[in-house]
């Protein structure tokens, strides 16, 4: 049984986090697609609201489930019998930030690093555009699933009747 993880901090997820787990699940026996959830960066959605809008655009696949995780992704694969992280790399700049955390990672404890090329039709899409289009009232329906934007657009206007 080859295990791989997915990570990343899917905040929230898009048709481009869908094309890298959906390949990856072709590729290995099963995928966990692990949600960091790390205190430090300021996010949209809680990490419970998060792992459930993977966990429904994830219910096609039989051999993907979701965690979440906390610390190094290191120390997860460890305890979690896990033999490769895969990342989607949308271009150069993603290739030069990855890879020494795929050096990094090896070298703490032998986990290797698939990365497989994004699909160029969502090779611009990341979820930081995606919710500064949103906020602006821009149309991002091609790039994330119907219940995520749903979702999106909700947090979008709770926001500014917030004033935050
Ligand atoms: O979607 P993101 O924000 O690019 O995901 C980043 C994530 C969660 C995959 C990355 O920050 C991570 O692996 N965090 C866990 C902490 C860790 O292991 N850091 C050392 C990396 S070499």
């Amino acid at each position: 049984m080859r295990r791989a993880v997915c990570p990343g901090s899917f905040d929230p997820v898009t048709r481009g986090h869908l094309d890298i787990i959906g390949r990856a699940a072709a590729l290995f026996d099963e995928v966990v697609v692990a949600v960091g959830v790390n205190a430090s960066k300021r996010r949209l959605f809680e990490p419970e609201e998060r792992l459930a809008m993977l966990e429904q655009a994830c219910a096609e696949w039989d051999n993907v489930r979701v965690d979440g995780f906390t610390g190094l992704l290191t120390d997860y694969c460890a305890e979690n019998d896990v033999v490769a992280i895969v990342k989607g790399l949308r271009g150069p700049g993603d290739f030069e930030y990855e890879l020494p955390m795929a050096h990094m990672n090896v070298s703490l404890t032998g986990v290797e690093t698939v990365f497989v090329p994004t699909s160029p039709q969502w090779s611009f899409v990341s979820s930081s555009l995606i919710k500064e289009v949103a906020s602006f009232g821009g149309d991002v329906s091609p790039f994330v699933p119907g219940f995520v934007l749903e979702r999106l657009t909700a947090r979008v206007e709770e926001r500014r009747a917030g004033g935050a």
